[in-house]
């Protein structure tokens, strides 16, 4: 039987399309960096470490999923590009071993900050990172505004269909005691009948205010606050968060 995981390393990119938006921010950030290395932590199938590598950064990415980081592994090879893809948790030090101080900006993107969920997961994470950073070096993180969903207890997001694999991808926040959240997360068959995949992870709701304190707290300043990858203003209904920091 196919698991969860396995399907959904398959069809992430069918699922969350790439953004122009995104590449257009990062490119800016790449182009202005100080050094010109980046880390892109918990990297998925490796799309944006794709762009960077392709716009001249030496890129180092890393995701706690071996199959997410053999699609990227495949991904970067059939790109013709040499990228250090690590497999490790992102709030263990060794995952960073020998990158040194050398790096020109970092990102955390797709709302994956979120699984620093366990006590002072998050700090570390970010220390680990900021620790990375050259002086004017840059962080860009976005996770979903959970200002929005502050006090629902639960939240289902609008189905995506995925018709290339057939299937529809369901995702569904449920509020937990002591500030987490259990994250749903289903593939259907969209002809209906077939096996419905199914995982669970637990996730830290994180608000603009948590995400700025925990950054200057590792020593970063945060340089702009937005509510989407087009840079518009941050507000408690926009989509998402996306804070730019510098060491
Ligand atoms: C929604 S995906 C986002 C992927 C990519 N950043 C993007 O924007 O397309 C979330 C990723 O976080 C990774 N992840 C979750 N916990 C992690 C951890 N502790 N350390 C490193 N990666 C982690 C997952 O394996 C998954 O690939």
């Amino acid at each position: 039987m196919t698991s969860f995981e396995t399907a959904f390393s398959r069809v992430y990119d069918a699922i969350f399309p790439p953004r122009p938006s995104v590449q257009a921010l990062l490119g800016d950030l790449a182009d202005r960096a100080p050094a010109p290395r980046w880390l892109d932590v918990a990297c998925g199938t490796g799309r944006h470490a794709i762009f960077l590598a392709l716009r001249g950064m030496r890129v180092t990415a890393i995701d706690l999923d071996p199959l997410m980081i053999r699609q990227a592994r495949r991904a970067a090879q059939r790109a013709g590009l040499s990228i250090d893809l690590r497999l490790g948790d992102m709030s263990r030090s060794e995952t960073y071993r020998g990158l040194g101080r050398r790096i020109g900006g970092a990102s955390c993107l797709g709302n994956s900050l979120v699984y620093a969920a366990a006590p002072g997961d998050l700090e570390r994470t970010i220390g680990h990172i900021a620790a990375c950073l050259v002086d004017g070096g840059c962080f860009l993180v976005q996770v979903v505004n959970f200002d929005h969903f502050a006090d629902r207890p639960s939240y289902a997001f609008p189905p995506i269909p995925v018709p290339s694999a057939g299937l529809i991808f369901r995702r569904r926040y449920e509020r937990l005691e002591g500030g987490v959240l259990a994250f749903h997360l289903e593939l259907d068959s969209d002809a209906g009948g077939g096996e419905t995949l199914k995982a669970t992870h637990l996730i830290r709701p994180l608000t603009l205010a948590d995400l700025e304190s925990a950054l200057e707290a590792a020593g970063m300043t945060v340089r702009e606050r937005w509510g989407d990858f087009d840079r518009r203003p941050w507000s408690a209904e926009a989509p998402a968060t996306v804070v730019l920091a510098a060491r």
